[in-house]
């Protein structure tokens, strides 16, 4: 991994010319099958759009279908090989998935991982983890230790496989994609369906391929490809949607660089993102001992595909997503001067050994801004063990860096909150309001080497503009592979409860008519850390009815209030909401906090897919405006009802007749769900319906 300092590599300077010749050589010794400034191989996948053959879609969801049709819109059921969750949301589907009263967990492989709440300021983590523990160990569960890494990084490296399907807790589990597993995030009630045999249902996409051409030149890297990807297709509009990559550039993208890309198409809101399975995955798996679980799995020559874009990834330059959205996105030389108070590297993004490799490299003997609070959260044991036996961390510690543990950290507002009024610069993935953990921050998201430029000078930099030659990082032939932090169940433990987890609530059918009130109106793109914020109360995602006190505490503080007055009233509570509502995490407490509260329906323009099924599994009808005056015309506090809403979902109806009260009027909104969707909304959530659809 050699880059010429700044601009083109390719036209005629040294470095490109070295690059050219390098390339040359790994073609003609078969390691690639074409130079990747010939366009031929591109310009033959362009015109694939309406072929015969299959995508890689088709062929994995081919292999794992057991109902419904591979249309786009329709609803399918899939088997699910892997399932993983995390600390932070796992809990509550491993309740879940006890109060099914399954003996065992159903699947080829499903870990716990233990990533998100490592800072254990009180009893409520380390009671979440040892909870954790024993139910994987009663279960048949994989138990990942606290300090052995991000979900995500770990999945990648140590179990992800080609043409298998993975569900998570989590929204950026497509990171598998990396290696041609197809990955999705679900809510956790979903994970705990999958865990206990069930299918997994999911509407079948429509499938974008996003042709790589060319080669990263100058100072651009992956998480500029995925940058670039979110000024084009943005963070709203593409539910329904799956990413699959391909074009002349895969051979020259390194598995831990197309994991930074699968992973932050969560960020546009598509279903998920997959690569081929190809001779680098083979190779990445071979240094991970895993080589005998590579397939090779590529799309057909003639595969169809509903939309095709092209990026020349040697035009791309270093960019930067401004705040408070991941498709605020400019390059950072246009980006203007922007002084900063704390530079992070890490999350499930950017936090890979060629990641902290390339950054040590930049770091070399070079000392951070003196104003800057600088700190680096390695990925995972397996990374923080390779940069550590080869040197490359004491670069990082000599720099400045500060040190922190291998997991999510800052990602999650776990530590590392900026300074009141703080400018952040950060390699994760998402940059909304609150998401630091300090409201009034402003947090900017880079690629690793636009992160150290920035961290060395002071203010938001393009790193070709320091003049230091791109470092050399070569991925090891054999990472220093050590799973014993990885727990393997004995089915013997007893379940570990500590006084914070308590059983979660489970709603009542949907009554035959529905009152209720609105109790808040929001606007567009309103994610699922606007709902259930983040930071120091994350201690209590295993306690419902504490963590629904702080529903919607920094867009409309009086929300639970209302709710509370609205129950002891006897009507329901609705929330009212405009474009992309739901974008984010997959936190399924968006959901369930607010059902506890008495929310029996969702009134939006769009609803994301995450945050839909998350609704519909704890009984929350969601409904669309199909008028935009209808949701100008509503207000809060407004009185509603909706007749015969039992009979209609029943019934299979398309729409629901809304009566505003206060108002005189009535509107028309989208009723779109399956037969099986309605049938969950009208028994009060998936967890009802579950206990009557699965063996135990
Ligand atoms: Fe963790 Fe942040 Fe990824 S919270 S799973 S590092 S998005």
């Amino acid at each position: 991994m050699e880059r010429k300092k700044n601009g083109s590599a390719d036209k005629g300077s040294d470095s490109g010319i070295q690059r050219r010749t390098f390339l040359k050589g790994l073609l003609a010794a078969g390691v690639i099958s074409a130079l990747p400034w010939k366009s031929s191989a591109a310009e033959k996948d362009n015109s694939a759009q309406n072929g015969k053959g299959k995508n890689l879609y088709q062929k994995i969801i081919g292999s794992h279908l057991k109902t419904g049709e591979m249309v786009p819109g329709s609803e399918i059921g899939i088997t699910v090989d892997h399932t993983l969750t995390h600390d932070l949301l796992g809990v509550m589907s491993y309740l879940q998935f006890e109060a099914m009263g399954i003996p065992s967990v159903r699947t080829k492989l499903s870990v716990s991982y233990v990533d998100h709440n490592l800072l254990q300021d009180g009893f409520e983590n380390p009671d979440d983890h040892r909870y954790l523990e024993s139910v994987a160990d009663k279960y048949g569960i994989l138990y990942s230790k606290a300090g052995n890494g991000i979900c995500h990084q770990v999945h990648v490296d140590r179990f992800a496989r080609p043409g298998w399907v993975l569900v998570g807790g989590d929204s950026h589990t497509p990171s598998s994609g990396s290696v041609g597993m197809l990955s999705m995030g679900a809510g956790g009630l979903d994970i705990a369906a999958a865990m206990g045999g069930g299918l997994f249902y999911m509407t079948y996409p429509k499938v974008m391929r996003i042709n790589l051409n060319g080669t990263l030149s100058g100072w651009a890297s992956a998480k500029d490809v995925i940058l670039e990807v979110l000024r084009q297709l943005s963070t709203k509009g593409n539910v329904g949607w799956a990413i699959e990559y391909g074009g002349t550039g895969l051979p020259y993208l390194t598995v831990p660089e197309r994991l930074s890309i699968a992973n932050m198409g969560a960020e546009a809101g598509v279903t998920t993102s997959i690569f081929p399975s190809d001779d680098v995955v083979r190779q990445f798996l071979k240094a991970q001992e895993r080589e005998d679980q590579w397939v090779e799995l590529k799309p057909d020559a003639d595969a169809p595909y509903d939309r095709v874009i092209n990026i020349n990834l040697s035009a791309l330059e270093p960019a930067v997503a401004f705040p408070h959205s991941p498709d605020n996105v400019k390059n950072v030389t246009q980006a203007g001067e922007i002084k900063v108070d704390q530079v992070l590297i890490g999350s499930c993004t950017n936090s890979s050994y060629r990641d902290l490799m390339v950054v040590a490299g930049m770091l070399k003997g070079r000392k951070i801004h003196p104003s800057v609070s600088f700190g680096i959260a390695p990925g995972s044991r397996q990374v923080l063990t390779a940069i550590a036996s080869n040197g490359a961390l004491a670069d990082l510690v000599n720099a400045g860096a500060r040190i922190l543990e291998s997991g999510c950290s800052f990602c999650n507002g776990s530590g590392q909150a900026p300074q009141s009024g703080g400018i952040t610069v950060r390699t994760s993935n998402r940059n909304f309001t609150g998401r630091t953990a300090t409201l009034d921050s402003k947090s900017y998201l880079v690629s690793p080497e636009t992160a150290v430029a920035t961290a060395l000078t002071g203010k938001l930099t393009d790193p070709g503009k320091l003049g230091l030659a791109f470092p050399k990082v070569q991925m090891p032939d054999k990472f220093p592979v050590d799973d014993s932090m990885i727990i393997k169940p004995t089915g013997k433990a007893k379940i570990v409860r500590g006084p914070n987890i308590g059983a979660p609530p489970i709603n009542t059918p949907m009554p035959s008519s529905l009152k209720a009130k609105v109790a808040v109106k929001v606007g567009d793109k309103i994610t699922t850390d606007h709902i259930t914020p983040g930071g120091s109360i994350n201690k209590y995602r295993s306690n419902i009815p504490k963590y629904a006190e702080y529903v919607f505490r920094d867009v409309s503080p009086k929300f639970v209030e209302l709710c509370k007055a609205n129950k002891k009233e006897g009507v329901a509570s609705v929330i009212v909401a405009g474009l992309s509502y739901g974008q984010g995490s997959s936190r399924e407490h968006a959901a369930l906090c607010p059902m506890y509260l008495g929310v029996r329906a969702v009134m939006a323009h769009t609803i994301e897919r995450i945050h839909m099924a998350n609704l519909i599994n704890f009984g929350i009808v969601p409904l669309q405006f199909t008028k935009t005056s209808d949701y100008e015309n509503i207000e809060e506090g407004d009185e509603l009802a909706i007749d015969n809403i039992a009979g209609m979902l029943e019934k299979g109806a398309k729409t629901l007749a809304v009566r505003n009260i206060s108002k005189g009027t009535v509107y028309s909104l989208k009723l779109d769900l399956t037969e099986r969707q309605r049938n969950i909304v009208r028994r009060g959530g998936l967890l009802n319906y579950i206990k009557e659809t699965i063996k135990v």
